[in-house]
């Protein structure tokens, strides 16, 4: 006799991908699941934009999408809510932010607690918000970076689970920069997921 096994919502290992644009780091995240890298599931990736080139990434590995437009939605917490029904809907236990270009409201951090990942391109708390790589080489930093941390409602400040430092050459630019950086990202957001889904993480509070 065989039974279909319910995902258990405190053990799962299902992932939901929340993405606005490109998706080298959802692909990053598909390729160390198929390569046994990362042992998971990427439950559905969700993206606010419907032209998000990433989206074609995750149909060709055959993970369900959704697109949910927050144009579409009369305030913040209205789209989070949404939001957060079509991830519990699919037992997502573990969201990782990659690219997703919007700030989340409490409705959804307190939907997931402490189980909300995203991937910056700088050593933070150094250069939050936008075109960090272009922040960090404007300034002369001689090193920068990645950093995964969890999730809150302040930009780019949760706790940080792991960084990668990355050198600034004197004859960089934004670009060079900047990819050198994703390369880093790519290694190291599987690895951050792989240690929170092993339990090396204690989930902390929320201010
Ligand atoms: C990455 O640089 C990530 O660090 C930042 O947004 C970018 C997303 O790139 N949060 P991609 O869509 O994963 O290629």
């Amino acid at each position: 006799m065989t039974t279909k096994k319910t995902p258990d919502p405190f053990s799962s290992r299902r992932l939901g991908v929340l993405i606005s644009g490109r998706g080298s780091n959802l692909q990053a995240i598909i390729d160390a699941i198929a390569g046994g890298r990362l042992e998971a599931e990427i439950a559905v990736v969700v993206s606010n934009r419907a032209d998000a080139p990433g989206l074609a990434l995750a149909k060709r590995a055959g993970i369900e999408t959704v697109v949910l437009d927050h144009r579409a939605y009369p305030s913040r917490e209205a789209y989070d809510g949404k939001l957060v029904g079509e991830l519990q809907a699919r037992q997502v236990w573990l969201v990782c932010l990659a690219g997703f270009m919007r700030l989340l409201s409490r409705t959804f951090i307190d939907a997931f607690p402490g189980r909300i990942l995203n991937i910056h391109p700088s050593l933070l708390p150094a250069f939050p918000g936008l075109e960090a790589q272009r922040q960090a080489w404007e300034h002369g930093v001689k090193v920068t970076g990645a950093t995964v941390h969890l999730v809150t409602t302040d930009l780019d400040a949760g706790p940080i689970l792991l960084q990668s430092a990355v050198e600034v050459r004197d004859d960089d630019t934004p670009d060079t920069l900047a990819a050198r950086i994703l390369e880093q990202e790519h290694r190291l957001y599987p690895e951050a997921i792989a240690l929170v889904l092993d339990g090396g993480v204690t989930p902390l509070p929320q201010r």
